[in-house]
């Protein structure tokens, strides 16, 4: 039976469990709802959290928002942690952009030029400077950047440490799948289902495929340490080492919604990663996957109440952002919830007329 002030999530990925975690932690009663648990784009993702090196020309407000959360992020993980008994794998020695030639290192600069602009912590280095922080680099590296606020988390850790932290806060997880959200028994109703959260809410969300691989270190350590965006020959990058010896590696960028690893893309990826550090040719290839990013037109997420449909509020859209953007998301929720006021250019009537149809 449904109680005043009970709370229903529908998606058991990073967005909904810590939405689930904070509204227990204020009184609220709290399901989550979700065929798979953890099953979506957070189990391939890479876990970087970048609101330097991933702003990009005409995103101002997302760019404040990524900001916004990754400033959030190291006392959400450390409570996180604390709450769940695990290390969520946060690392802060920061991210290197690499460009491999002069092309790619003109296109670095241009960008580097427009985030220091915005007066984001971001600093320019010749190829030997970046090489005495990484030596694994390739001499041939002509330069890049410094982006030391951009950190890393382990998703395959965070997901769990959610569900754990969650649960022992009093979140009750169901593996139900929801496919008309008037079924769900709830006064509220948040929609945080990722890709999934078009067919239930008629928002223009769709999946954006990547290709991600995951390699390790033959000797148990990855051999850098950062956070490595690279560039090479026009070919995008990135490599995100692991204690452990896992360095993931990624990824696609593709207007396709199936699940197929292809022998292009795995080409693509290797062939950019082994031109930027040579040694990673002799890590083991250890997993091919594929998620879909749910994108929305203006690459910006969707937060906050679902015109028309009173009682439901939307955490979803988060296209490549959706682990940085998990505490803040998790907060204005929340505080929607609690009575507080809607996150202005990230509402859903931004696209009422979809939701109309
Ligand atoms: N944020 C990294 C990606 O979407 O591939």
């Amino acid at each position: 039976m449904t109680g005043r002030g009970d709370v229903a999530i529908v998606g058991a990925g990073p967005i909904g469990l810590a939405v689930a975690w904070r509204c227990v932690q204020r009184g609220r009663r709290v399901t989550v709802l979700d065929p798979a648990p953890g099953s979506g784009a957070s189990s391939v993702a890479a876990g970087m959290l970048s609101p330097v090196s991933e702003s990009y020309f005409g995103e101002r407000e997302l760019t404040a928002l990524l900001v916004d959360s990754a400033a959030r992020w190291p006392a959400f993980a450390a409570e996180l942690g604390e709450a769940a008994g695990v290390d969520v794998g946060y690392r802060a020695e920061g991210t290197l952009v690499v460009a491999l030639t002069a092309d790619d290192l003109a296109a670095v600069d241009r960008l580097r030029g427009y985030q220091a602009g915005l007066g984001l912590p971001i600093e320019p280095l010749v190829g030997s400077a970046l090489r005495e922080r990484e030596p694994l680099l390739a001499p041939g590296v002509r330069g890049g950047a410094h982006a030391p606020t951009d950190h890393q988390v382990d998703p395959r850790r965070l997901v769990p440490a959610l569900r754990r932290a969650a649960v022992a806060a009093g979140v009750t997880i169901r593996a139900g799948a929801v496919t008309d959200l008037s079924t769900v028994d709830s006064e509220t109703v948040v929609v945080a289902a990722g890709c999934g959260t078009a067919a239930l809410t008629g928002l223009p969300i769709r999946p954006v495929k990547g290709q991600v691989l995951r390699l390790a270190a033959p000797g148990g350590e990855p051999g850098f340490r950062h956070v490595i965006r690279g560039h090479a020959d026009g070919s995008s990058v990135y490599l995100v080492p692991r204690r452990g010896g896992e360095v993931v590696v990624g990824a696609t960028e593709e207007e396709r919604a199936d699940a197929q690893v292809t022998a292009g893309a795995v080409r693509d990826l290797l062939r950019a990663a082994t031109d930027l550090v040579p040694d990673l040719a002799e890590y083991a290839l250890v997993e091919t996957g594929v998620g879909h990013r749910p994108g929305t037109p203006d690459n910006a997420p969707v937060i906050g109440p679902l015109p028309g449909r009173p009682g439901v509020i939307v955490a979803a859209g988060h296209h490549r952002h959706g682990i940085v953007l998990t505490p803040v998301t998790a907060d204005l929720v929340v505080d929607l919830i609690e009575g507080g006021a809607a996150p202005s250019p990230f509402t859903p009537d931004r696209f009422a007329e979809a939701v109309r149809g």
